[in-house]
Formats: C-alpha cells, sequence, structure tokens
C-alpha cells in the first residue's frame, strides 16, 4: 500500500498527488514513470512522475480522469492508499545542451513535459514552452513553467486564452525565426504529437515525442505497448517512452490505442453507474479509518 499525503484538483477532472514513496523518489529522472494500481483488482495504469521530493520522500503524479482508472484514482484523497505502485520505469530523457529548445505539450502533457523542460534550463538551454489545451480551464502547470522557461506561449482550442488554435500556430511560427531551435519535445495526444513532428520534419530539427501506448507489465514482457519506430518493433515502456518522433508509426499506436475501446466504454458506464455509491464507500473507508485511528 502506498500512501497519499496530498491530493487537489487543479483543473476539471486533472488532479494533482503526493505520494509517499521515498525509494522512488530517490532514483527518479525526468522522462520516468510509475505504473500503479488504484485497488487490488484494478488495472495497472502509467503515469509520469511529475516531480520528486527527496527531503520528504513524495513523488507527484497528475491525473487525468479520461476512463474508471483514473476516474476511479481522482476519487482519492490524503490519507487514502493505492494498491501499490512500481517504479521508476522507462528511459530518463537524454538532457544535452541545444542551445534553443521547444517543449510542446498538450492537455495533461505539460504535466508530463515540466520535469524535463526544468532538466534541458538546468543544463543551459534556452527553453520555450509551448502549452495547448482545448479551453482555458484546462491549461495546467503554467506557472511552474514560467517560473524558468524563457518564453511560455499557451494555445486554447477556443482562444479562451493566449493564442487561438492549436499548438502547431505557435510552433510554426519560431520555426520561422531567424534563430531555429536544435530540439523540439513533443508530449500531448497522440494526433497533436504527430502533427509536431510532421511540422518539425521539413526543418530538420531533432524531434522527440513521448509515447503514451496501452502498457501492462512495464517490464517489456507483455507486448501491450509494442510500436512500430524506424521499421523496427520497439516496446515503449522499456525501450521508451521516448523516440525520434520523424520515425514514429503514429497511425499504428492509434489503431493499437483503440483495440480495446468497446471494454473501456463498458467499464466507464459500469463505474458511472455506481460512482455514488462507490464515492460514498470510499467517504465511509475513510471514516472507519478515521475512527480506528482515534481507538489506538
Ligand atoms: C508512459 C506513460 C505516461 C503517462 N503519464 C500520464 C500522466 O502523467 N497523467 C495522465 O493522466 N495520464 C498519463 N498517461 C496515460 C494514462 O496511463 C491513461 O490515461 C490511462 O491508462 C487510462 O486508463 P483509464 O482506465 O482511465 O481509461 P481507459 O478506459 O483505459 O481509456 C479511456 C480512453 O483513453 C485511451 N487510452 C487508454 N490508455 C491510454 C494511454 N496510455 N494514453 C492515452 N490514451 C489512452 C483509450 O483508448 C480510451 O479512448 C500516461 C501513459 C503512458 C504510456
Ligand atoms: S507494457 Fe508490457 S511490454 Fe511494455
Amino acid at each position: 500500500m502506498t500512501k497519499i499525503l496530498k491530493a487537489e484538483f487543479i483543473a476539471s477532472d486533472i488532479k494533482k498527488f503526493e505520494i509517499e514513496a521515498p525509494l522512488i523518489a530517490r532514483k527518479q529522472k525526468p522522462g520516468q514513470f510509475v505504473i500503479l494500481r488504484v485497488w487490488e483488482k484494478g488495472e495497472r495504469i502509467p503515469v509520469t512522475i511529475v516531480n520528486s521530493n527527496l527531503q520528504q520522500g513524495t513523488i507527484t503524479l497528475i491525473v487525468q480522469g479520461i476512463g474508471k482508472t483514473t476516474k476511479q484514482m481522482n476519487l482519492l484523497e490524503a490519507g487514502d492508499e493505492l494498491h501499490d505502485l512500481v517504479g521508476p520505469l522507462g528511459n530518463p530523457t537524454p538532457i544535452h545542451n541545444y542551445g534553443l529548445t521547444v517543449c510542446v505539450s498538450g492537455g495533461v502533457g505539460t504535466a508530463e513535459a515540466l520535469p524535463i523542460a526544468r532538466a534541458l534550463k538546468a543544463v543551459g538551454n534556452t527553453v520555450v514552452a509551448i502549452i495547448g489545451a482545448r479551453t482555458r480551464e484546462l491549461v495546467i502547470c503554467e506557472a511552474e513553467m514560467r517560473a524558468f522557461c524563457d518564453e511560455v506561449i499557451v494555445a486554447t482550442d477556443d482562444g479562451s486564452y493566449g493564442i487561438r488554435g492549436v499548438v502547431t500556430v505557435p510552433l510554426h511560427e519560431i520555426l520561422e525565426r531567424a534563430v531555429k531551435p536544435n530540439f523540439v519535445l513533443a508530449v500531448g495526444p497522440l494526433p497533436m504529437m504527430k502533427a509536431v513532428a510532421e511540422e518539425t520534419r521539413p526543418y530538420g530539427i531533432k524531434t522527440m515525442v513521448s509515447l503514451n501506448s496501452i502498457m501492462i507489465d512495464g517490464t517489456g514482457m507483455c507486448g501491450g505497448c509494442r510500436a512500430t519506430v524506424g521499421g523496427e518493433t520497439v516496446f515503449v515502456c522499456v525501450d521508451g517512452p521516448e523516440f525520434d518522433a520523424h520515425q514514429v508509426n503514429f497511425d499504428e499506436i492509434a489503431h493499437r490505442q483503440k483495440q480495446f475501446v468497446a471494454y473501456e466504454q463498458e467499464s466507464l458506464q459500469i463505474f458511472q453507474k455506481h460512482y455514488h455509491e462507490i464515492a460514498e464507500q470510499c467517504h465511509l473507508n475513510r471514516q472507519i479509518k478515521a475512527l480506528e485511528q482515534n481507538r489506538e
């Protein structure tokens, strides 16, 4: 069992957790993730380690509730426990001094890009962050990015904040500047990462994407996260999660992500039907635990 020390919503359906995990906090590097289970019979989901605090022995996770397991996780509060947590998994992002770098992120991908952008800045890069979201309320981690980035550009699909449009609009403008970036990182939904790859390809700029394939074991054994990069089969959990964007077969990953949609939808429908009972049960469990602690 792994204890949740803090939990707060930072946007609609997006929750930030501080989790007690001293061993992971000690080893974690930017780009790595954990695989967790909310409860004993729950599925295993990969979540990026956004930050770690060595003194407190904690890691920060930011979770967007999009399906059954992530919505179930977002019901948890400080004092609750995750059933298990494995990590750090995946390869750390190679951090070099490229000069001018651009970190493009969309949705919850901004939380995943944050530790990498911070590490790029720490070794002397000029870092421009482009943060994309559907609407103003879904822009996350902007203040954290502004704390160290040289430039932060926000783009919302509906124009409610920052530039109206998708992240490739400001990216295109940057690519047309006299001084070109030497490195671009993209983290977010697959169509966004594919669009960034196509945008930088004609300029020949090194571009990496953090792939979000479906994962099960996270050890290279199950094959669930299989992808094709440069014509070769890779396993995102052990060979990635970052890959050369210009070599990734995005369409194959998109196809594989859809293979369980019917089950995912059924599972979500059942969860939503019983949402209030499950939330009430979580609340009761908290009260029972508090009573037991008072008795001790
Ligand atoms: C290395 C890695 C790091 C990740 N880091 C984070 C993070 O920091 N925060 C966060 O909120 N999410 C992160 N994700 C995505 C997260 O793991 C999925 O959102 C989660 O597994 C979905 O589970 P679910 O049961 O809630 O939804 P499901 O019912 O399984 O899926 C709901 C919908 O999301 C799609 N989906 C399923 N799995 C993924 C996936 N891996 N990526 C994208 N879409 C998916 C499905 O096709 C379906 O349309 C990460 C994924 C990977 C591979
Ligand atoms: S998650 Fe099983 S091989 Fe990568």
